[in-house]
């Protein structure tokens, strides 16, 4: 089903499992911010579920209500872990276990630098996960165009409340997209962009080894932002607002934790639309507020 990207996608799915009697969903935590909001409004309970190097924890979520979760496997947002095999198999066995409904968020899975993109989730259980895709970071977010490949038994549903919102996405721009797609442009666009961005990453792995060398960069070379983990002693919200003050936009975890925790102190560095030079003296700018106290 197409839909006007991840927020349809996501937002189609929450009102068809509410109204097919699932009363909780497990989400990230951290996690992107805009679940919670979307579930508590389709009267859905929103569980967070813990956040590892593995990826989520199934175990935790085994201990929850949820009968269904939304995960980002190829490139957790905001940790930037990838879900590791055997977390996608104890995944897909809960599923099946209390006829759960996975959701897997694929929104950036074009950008993996040091190699090949990890296989979708939903290609190990196509009858279990309803994976959404969106064209907002390969191409642009104002686009509104993405996709629900979803499992057999939620097909009717889905495209009943898609005719029921909006009837339908817009035409002419599927038709843009599709010329894209099979003309080849689209694959030689995500290929050189996948050069830029590498590139930009690079830049911000450099820049914090010269200039912050205490901050330590986690997660995958891959999506258009990353994580800085500050050394202990400092404030993530203290640093964020000082760098604001010198006029760089540095985003503190608390916002994506679920409870709003500021320990342990990380940072979460945007640098998609950012230059190599910017991004050096970006880096640069904020270098003595990432120092240890
Ligand atoms: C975690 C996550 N998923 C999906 C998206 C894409 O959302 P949309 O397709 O609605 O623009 C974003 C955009 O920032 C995001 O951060």
């Amino acid at each position: 089903v197409v839909c006007a990207g991840y927020a349809q996608g996501l937002d189609l799915l929450f009102r068809v499992l509410a109204r097919a009697g699932v009363g909780e969903v497990a989400l990230e935590d951290p996690g992107h911010r805009d679940g919670r909001k979307n579930a508590e409004y389709h009267g859905l309970k929103a569980t967070p579920v813990a956040v590892d190097a593995l990826g989520i924890d199934v175990g935790q979520l085994t201990d929850t209500g949820a009968r269904a979760v939304v995960v980002t496997p190829a490139h957790q947002a905001p940790t930037g872990v990838v879900l590791a095999p055997q977390r996608r198999q104890a995944l897909v066995e809960w599923a099946d276990a209390c006829d759960a409904t996975v959701i897997e968020d694929d929104y950036d899975s074009e950008f993996r630098y040091d190699r090949e993109p990890i296989g979708a989730l939903q290609g190990l259980a196509p009858h279990r996960v309803a994976l959404i895709g969106t064209v907002s970071k390969s191409l642009s977010p104002s686009l509104r165009l993405g996709w629900i490949v979803c499992p057999a038994r939620l097909i009717d549903a889905i495209a009943e409340a898609k005719y029921r919102t909006v009837h339908f996405s817009p035409t002419l721009d599927q038709l843009a997209l599709a010329t894209l797609i099979e003309s080849g442009r689209f694959d030689r666009h995500l290929r050189r962009m996948r050069a830029v961005y590498g590139e930009r990453r690079r830049a911000l792995v450099d820049a914090f080894a010269q200039d912050a060398p205490e901050v330590q960069l986690q997660g995958l070379a891959a999506g258009i932002h990353a994580v800085a983990r500050l050394p202990d002693g400092l404030e993530e919200q203290d640093v964020a607002a000082s760098a604001g003050e010198r006029s760089i936009g540095l985003y503190t975890m608390s916002r994506w934790r679920a409870g709003g925790q500021t320990r342990p102190p990380q940072l979460v560095v945007g640098f998609g639309h950012l230059s190599e030079a910017s991004i050096k003296r970006g880096i640069g700018t904020v270098a003595d507020l990432l120092r240890a106290p």
